[in-house]
């Protein structure tokens, strides 16, 4: 039965892990893998997650299943995180999930069932299992235009151009925030320019939010799914609690829907529920207990909040140091987008061939790409970085 199996090609990010984890190098530096890591290089548990924890041990009584859709408290508090107080609560629905994959998985599920090989715009590039999960499901994926590659920003008149001859009822993925793998993100007014166009065109948006909080805070991040809660009669939502929890081995996220009234949201949840019983039966409890448990402690909430924006901080000077150190050794301004990037990443501009040069030469470990995750970088590491990028492009 295995007989004609062929190894499937090795993830990018993944598969770099295990080589880092091997190289004896003392001076290594690790800016594949996208965890948030502090000054001392620890991908921390944040404090009112470690308080959770303690709570929940000594609270708990039972393990018994809780069900496909997971713990309804904590989806109500992630549907206010995501979708603000005002959202038009009575169309929208949502299941917690094992997170942000399996999110993605059961949406993708879901759009397959109502619309057996729809089209689903991905931008270029996006993240690598976007494309994996929503073709695993049936569904026919289309990229759109997203990165102007000389100015490191969004090619917004392209991408919008793109939008305007897109067939109407076809699906339209946006990162919420924080693009993964390029760090650009629209403005204000481009998201309001682009959520326009799906609205007049019948397009069904698909957000997948997995770092809200760490581009420009909880409320701001959360901007383009809000503001398309108000303009469109259908939508779909993903969002993720690893990286704003620190909780990435607890599974952690929830699937949102909003539809056109409530009787098809429910069928619609019903539905949700059912891809979750089929794929993985029911979401783990432990991560969604952590969040419930921060999240409805006015304390913990805002010690977590408060340790979400120094993470947010600690991002943005490692950028803005990046950009002074590329401004320094190049003495020009190319490599300025590092400081208006947002979130972790930020495709450097190398090629698969000099990004290999970067880790045999210099020990520095980026996924082929281009892509670094900044958060990966201790401030006294920076100059040896850009360094070492102008080196492998011939340029020092
Ligand atoms: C854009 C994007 N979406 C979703 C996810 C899924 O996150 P998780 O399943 O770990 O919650 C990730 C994780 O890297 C991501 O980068």
């Amino acid at each position: 039965m295995f007989d004609d199996l062929i190894m499937p090609p090795a993830d990018k990010i993944l598969s770099l892990m295990p080589i880092f984890r091997q190289d004896s190098r003392s001076n290594k530096i690790d800016l594949g893998v996208g965890v948030y890591r502090d000054a001392s290089g620890t991908t921390p548990i944040p404090r009112a997650v470690r308080e959770a924890e303690k709570r929940i041990h000594t609270a708990q009584t039972t393990k018994a299943y809780v069900g496909p859709a997971g713990d309804p408290v904590f989806c109500d508090l992630i549907g206010r995180l995501v979708f603000g107080e005002a959202a038009p609560w009575e169309r929208i629905r949502g299941i917690q999930t094992p997170g942000g994959a399996g999110a993605l998985t059961v949406l993708a599920g879901l759009i397959s069932l109502a619309r057996p090989g729809a089209a689903v715009h991905v931008p270029d590039p996006t993240w690598v299992n976007h494309v994996s999960i929503l073709e695993d499901n049936g569904l026919r994926v289309v990229t759109y235009p997203y990165l102007d590659r000389r100015t490191g920003e969004v090619d917004f008149d392209t991408l919008l151009d793109h939008f305007s001859r897109s067939e109407r009822g076809d699906i339209v993925l946006l990162h919420g925030c924080c693009h993964n793998p390029t760090g650009a993100d629209p403005s204000r007014s481009q998201w309001q320019a682009l959520a326009e166009i799906i609205a007049e065109r019948g397009l069904v948006p698909l957000v997948d939010i997995a770092y809200q909080g760490f581009g420009e805070g909880l409320e701001d991040d959360a901007f383009v799914v809000r503001l398309l809660a108000g303009m469109v009669p259908e939508m779909l939502v993903s969002s993720s609690c690893s990286k704003n929890f620190g909780i990435y081995r607890e599974r952690t996220g929830a699937a949102f829907i909003l539809a056109r009234n409530a009787d098809r949201a429910d069928a619609a949840k019903a539905q949700l529920t059912v891809r979750a019983r089929v794929v993985y039966s029911m979401p783990p409890d432990h991560g969604s207990a952590i969040v419930r448990t921060v999240l409805e402690d006015p304390a913990l909430a805002a010690d977590w909040r408060a340790e979400l924006d120094d993470m947010r901080s600690s991002i943005l000077s490692l950028r803005q140091g990046l950009a002074a150190s590329f401004r320094r050794f190049t003495n020009g301004s190319d490599y300025d987008f590092l400081a208006k990037n947002k979130g972790m990443f930020s495709l450097i501009g190398l090629t698969p061939g000099e990004a290999v040069m970067l880790r045999e030469q210099h020990a520095i470990y980026i996924v082929e790409d281009g892509r670094i995750n900044v958060a990966g970088l201790q401030a006294s590491q920076i100059d040896t970085f850009a360094e070492a990028v102008l080196a492998v492009r011939g340029k020092r």
